[in-house]
């Protein structure tokens, strides 16, 4: 038999006793779910990016923070725990945004559950409003993973692209492998798969000779944190893509939820950068491939600035330049309950 799809699964689950999540470091191999129950499993699963996403991770930190409240009576060792879990990785803004917004609610286990359901709706609203940027048969590079084990919805940029191939667009995806850690090959072509995409995997590097010779007709990423000026963290290689695109005259666009945007930062020069370890880059699939010693810089993310992106997609449309002045207005905006159409995801 085989394995079910990730997206048969939601990435992330909360069944009233146990955090569950697909342990996206097991794909393409395995798909399998794992239960987190205590604060050390939660911080675990985040750090180690068995749960990766800037959106999924928020949606299990929300019910990872409101479970905990459940299981922990005393409130300092609550608030300890609750931290550490905000803290799990620095650069998505999700992640603090969702624990923050489910301290603050009378009912935190509604609250999760609100934002799991806020999550699948404003991805749906993403692949509709991104739907027109992807003609027929266009060939469309990405970077990193952003489908629906990355969201614990329908996915951002992946999303859009899953909604023009339901269209009948039949987009080709040229995707980036996504080093250090494969996010590109091992989730992303996998995905598309599933979806009946048609994609050709390449090396990060090949991203140049591709927008040469291959025709690609845009460039469309995910993001991480997003500053008031349109800089934008997204995963390592993305700034280095949008300046590619710029060079070829490719537009380059950024699908994210307005949870992905930061309004308290000006610009993307204070977005903090997540650094991981070294032996993500000396080793490859368990064999190490540069001397023990070497120095090594592994940033998970990189800023790509605003003037080199054509364009936001979120759950109101799509965002356009001036972006000191449109993304602004996008936190005037009524918030992402708005977007709930669903039932209860938990
Ligand atoms: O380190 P990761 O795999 O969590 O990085 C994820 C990305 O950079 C994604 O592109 C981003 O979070 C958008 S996910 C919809």
């Amino acid at each position: 038999m085989s394995s079910p799809s990730p997206d048969e699964l939601s990435a992330v689950a909360f069944d009233g006793e146990a955090l569950t999540y697909v342990d996206q470091r097991l794909i393409p191999h395995a798909v399998e779910r794992k239960r987190a129950r205590t604060v050390d499993d939660i911080e675990e699963a985040i750090k180690t990016l068995a749960v990766r996403g800037a959106p999924a991770i928020g949606v299990f930190g929300a019910y990872g923070v409101a479970m905990l409240r459940d299981l922990i009576d005393n409130d300092e060792a609550f608030a300890v725990a609750a931290r550490r879990v905000r803290d799990a990785r620095p650069t998505a803004v999700n992640l603090a945004w969702a624990v923050d917004r489910v301290l603050a609610a009378a009912d935190m286990r509604t609250e999760a559950q609100a934002i799991h359901r806020e999550q699948l709706a404003m991805d749906a609203a993403i692949a509709d409003a991104g739907l027109e940027l992807i003609r027929k048969g266009a060939r469309v590079l990405t970077h990193c993973n952003t489908g629906p084990i990355a969201t614990a919805g329908g996915g951002t940029a992946l999303g859009i692209i899953i909604a023009a191939q339901r269209a009948g667009k039949s987009p080709h995806v040229f995707v980036d492998e996504t080093r250090p850690l494969l996010q590109g090959a091992r989730l992303t072509y996998f995905e598309l798969a599933h979806a009946g995409v048609d994609a050709t995997l390449q090396v990060d590097g090949a991203a140049a000779i591709a927008m040469q010779r291959k025709k690609i007709d845009l460039v469309i990423v995910g993001a991480d944190r997003i500053a008031r000026n349109g800089d934008t963290a997204n995963k390592i290689g993305t700034y280095g893509l949008a300046i590619l695109a710029a060079h070829h005259g490719i537009p380059f666009y950024v699908a994210a939820p307005r949870s992905t945007f930061d309004f308290t930062m000006e610009s993307g020069a204070s977005i903090h950068i997540e650094e991981r370890a070294p032996s993500e880059v000396t080793a490859f699939g368990g064999t190490t491939v540069a001397p023990p010693d070497a120095q090594v810089y592994n940033p998970a993310f990189d800023v790509t600035p605003g003037h080199l992106i054509t364009a936001f997609v979120t759950e109101y449309g799509v965002i356009h330049p001036p972006y000191h002045e449109t993304i602004p207005a996008l936190e005037l905006r009524p918030n992402a309950s708005a977007f709930v159409t669903g039932g209860p995801c938990a």
